[in-house]
């Protein structure tokens, strides 16, 4: 086989795979099962950021969201946009891309429901459709995990970024506590049977990022009571391993927080 024909088929491979991505993600919107009001009312909104912020407490420690104020930004991968409003709330100019059709809709409800201005696009990761330094800060939280060329994405964050500028990236961690957890207890991980699943260590994010300079990667998301499980598993869970873990020493489990967020710049 030619290098030419190899390449036409990984690009063809790729497409395929965009289009089973984008598929999947359309019927399956991210923390849907927690929602108790009807999808798109701002009660549904309010519940998914509070689950969100509840689920992700360190989010807010780490991403300083008021210091974003009027800095354009691009979240790429924003499903319903929960944290995107948090980025417009408090005064940033933003943009958000998701490749399912259904996370724009809702993004946009969400947006209006708070008086907010965004653009919002159907928009693959992979090929953005913006000229080169664009963005002041690109932000995508549980995105190159999921898409098919993780590089691919990590290099076309780095283009539309603006010289200096900051990228704010999180991808699960392999070598983390709830991976351990998951395998020992047969539990499934959320989107386990999504098309794209990775998990990364520090060493394989830190290559995804080379087109970065100064990446700083700090493991996160230790663990909190589970609203989504139930049964005889959950209560274990809740009972006694949230517990018993949040007393060890945080510095000495870090390393195996479930996200790594990386900071870094152009
Ligand atoms: C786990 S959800 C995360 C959504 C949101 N960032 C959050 O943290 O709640 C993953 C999202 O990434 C989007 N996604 C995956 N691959 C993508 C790509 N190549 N381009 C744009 N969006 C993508 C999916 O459609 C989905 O909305």
């Amino acid at each position: 086989m030619t290098q030419t024909t190899l390449s036409a088929n990984a690009t063809a491979n790729n497409a395929a795979t965009i289009t089973a991505i984008g598929n999947y993600w359309n019927e399956r919107i991210h923390d849907l099962e927690i929602a108790t009001h009807p999808v798109g009312s701002t009660g549904f909104f309010r519940e998914l950021d509070e689950y969100r912020f509840d689920k992700l407490r360190y989010l807010p420690e780490v991403v300083d969201f008021p210091s974003y104020k009027g800095k354009k930004m691009l979240e790429v991968g924003c499903g319903v946009g929960i944290d995107l409003v948090r980025f417009a709330r408090a005064g940033a100019i933003v943009t958000g891309v998701d490749l399912a059709q259904v996370s724009i809709d809702l993004a946009q409800k969400n947006f209006e429901q708070n008086g907010l201005e965004a653009d919002l696009r159907v928009m693959n990761g992979e090929a953005l459709e913006f000229p080169d330094n664009s963005f002041d800060v690109v932000y995508a939280h549980g995105v190159l995990q999921y898409t098919a060329d993780a590089h691919q994405m990590a290099r076309e964050l780095h283009r539309v970024l603006k010289p200096g500028g900051e990228a704010i990236v999180m991808v699960y961690n392999k070598y983390s506590w709830l991976n351990a957890l998951s395998k020992l207890m047969s539990v499934d991980l959320e989107h386990e049977d999504a098309p794209v699943l990775e998990k990364y260590s520090i060493g394989d994010l830190k290559k995804i990022l080379r087109p970065f300079s100064q990446v700083r990667i700090v493991p996160e998301r230790f663990p909190v009571e589970s609203k989504l499980h139930h049964g005889l598993k959950a209560t274990l869970y809740n009972t006694f391993f949230v517990k018993a873990f949040n007393l060890l020493p945080r510095a000495l489990v870090r390393p195996t927080g479930w996200h790594l967020m990386a900071f870094a710049r152009k």
